[in-house]
């Protein structure tokens, strides 16, 4: 089939380099020409790993990239994966979804049939409004060579090419039996383990073993479209509940690790997204759980629980800045340094992380902060430009003269460090794990105060003493 992907970003080059390795002849189209040479010489136009390998192998055979639409008149499948930005109400701003409707009205083959697919995560509605978009800009009578569907993408950032391959599910949001066959053929290669798992071994990407195939749903495009909003929500919902009940295990001395492990072995709660944390962001939840409590507002039925874990989660940023201030008396002219500003681990993409809200509030009340990230302070310093923060090159010079080291991201990395190094440099030696990802007993063997996240240090000697006991 003759693919094409909009838009260059996460979800357009994870799709169309997938979609070219699978056999499919993929055009990546996009405005910004530095991403589109990228892509034609073989190279990655973001950090995501196994992506450059992927795109290196079909780049001149299957892939290719372009700034113009001309490619759309030859298109079986027009994937639509362009950004949709928060407004300032939290809702989507679909400028750039709009765009690419016009581009492709102005390039549609009225001869041949074409299936538009919304990839981007859109508000429900919105397969209607690109229909509409593309009907007035092409000047039809009548919509029967094209169909606008929805096919909500899953793919979590540091795993999207694993995710790709190997889906938990394919949501196809139509009711067009033309498309419904389009889109079955498209994906008839990843309704079979074989081909997947070859091209991540032939990439050399380790990931998971799957024994299960992905679920295949077929349903209407205003549910496809609501399934995405309401699977991120409920994700987030998930974040803000463990990391609310962590605070409460600090306070009881309960053990939040073993509650999570604990709940998790019901099969109804099930044992993900269960890990503490100092909040969950990045550029999908925030986005999302605004848009989609931006949506219900406007149709009189607010998701309070939504909206909870929302004020949930920016009290638990706070509570970072509580715990530390907590430990160090005051945070006025302490100095402070942050491991990891990505919102997780392997992705450089530090939009709407949690590390600035954090560093904001403690440059507020007087402290001087110093950072380092392995991918991300790039991104960060171009999205921060006027943050009073100093950049470190080596992740232990965060260290140096400090009075507490924030780990915020669990970067495999952060685990070798010259820890005892680390602690020779520091004014005082705290360390707050907001990942509880570090060893506790590695880390205070070395002279260290070191916290986590809901296992209070309390409970730790409690259980100490019991054991004596
Ligand atoms: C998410 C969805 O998982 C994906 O299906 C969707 O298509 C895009 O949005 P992503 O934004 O890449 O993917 O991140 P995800 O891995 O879901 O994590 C979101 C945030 O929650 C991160 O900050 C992560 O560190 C945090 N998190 C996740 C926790 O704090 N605890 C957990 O147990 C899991």
């Amino acid at each position: 089939m003759k693919v094409v992907c909009i838009g260059a970003g996460y979800v357009g080059s994870v799709t169309g380099a997938a979609f070219a390795a699978l056999g499919h002849h993929t055009t990546v189209i996009d405005i910004d020409t530095n991403k589109v040479n990228a892509i034609n010489e073989g190279t990655s136009p973001i950090f995501e790993p196994g992506l450059e390998a992927l795109i290196r192998k079909f780049s001149g055979r299957t892939l290719a990239a372009t700034n113009q639409y001309e490619v759309v008149t030859d298109a079986d499948v027009v994937f639509i994966g362009v950004g949709t930005p928060s407004k300032e109400d939290g809702s989507a701003d679909l400028k750039y979804i709009e765009l690419a409707a016009r581009n492709i009205a102005e390039h549609l083959d009225r001869n041949r049939y074409t299936v538009i697919v919304n990839k981007s995560t859109v508000p429900v509605g919105t397969a209607e409004h690109v229909t509409a978009l593309i009907s007035q800009y092409s000047n039809l009578t009548n919509n029967e060579h094209f169909s606008v569907i929805s096919n909500p993408e899953f793919l979590r950032e540091g795993y999207a090419v694993e995710d790709v391959f190997l889906p938990d599910r394919i949501v196809i949001g139509t009711m067009d039996n033309q498309a419904r066959s389009v889109m079955k053929e498209l994906y008839s290669q990843l309704m079979d383990l074989q081909k997947p798992i070859e091209v991540l071994q032939e990439i050399g990407l380790a990931v998971q073993p799957k024994d299960e195939l992905p679920v295949y749903f077929e349903t209407d495009t205003r549910s496809a479209e609501m399934i995405k909003y309401a699977s991120n929500a409920f994700l987030a919902v998930k974040i803000s509940y463990i990391n609310e009940v962590a605070r409460l295990c600090e306070a009881l001395q309960s053990n939040a690790l073993d509650v999570a492990k604990g709940m998790g072995l019901d099969s109804r709660i099930g044992n993900k997204f269960l890990q503490v944390s100092s909040g969950w962001s990045g550029s999908c939840f925030p986005k999302d759980t605004a848009e989609f409590l931006a949506a219900s507002r406007k149709h009189g039925r607010e998701l309070n629980v939504v909206k909870a874990a929302v004020e949930s989660n920016l009290e638990m940023h706070a509570y970072i800045v509580e715990k530390t201030k907590r430990k160090l008396g005051t945070l006025f002219g302490k100095r402070i340094g942050f491991l990891g500003l990505t919102f997780k681990p392997n992705t450089d993409d530090t939009r709407n992380t949690q590390a600035s809200i954090i560093i904001q509030m403690m440059l507020g009340q007087g402290a001087n902060i110093q950072v380092h990230d392995p991918q991300g302070m790039e991104m960060f310093r171009h999205i921060n430009p006027n943050l009073p923060i100093a950049y470190c090159d080596q992740a232990e010079q965060v260290a140096l003269n400090a009075d507490a080291v924030i780990l915020l991201t669990h970067w495999e990395e952060y685990v070798h460090l010259d820890w005892n190094e680390m602690g020779n440099m520091m004014n005082f030696k705290y360390v707050l794990d907001t990942r509880n990802f570090l060893s506790s007993h590695f880390i205070r063997d070395k002279g260290f105060h070191y916290e986590g996240l809901g296992v209070g240090i309390e409970y730790r000697e409690l259980r100490t003493l019991s054991n004596v006991v």
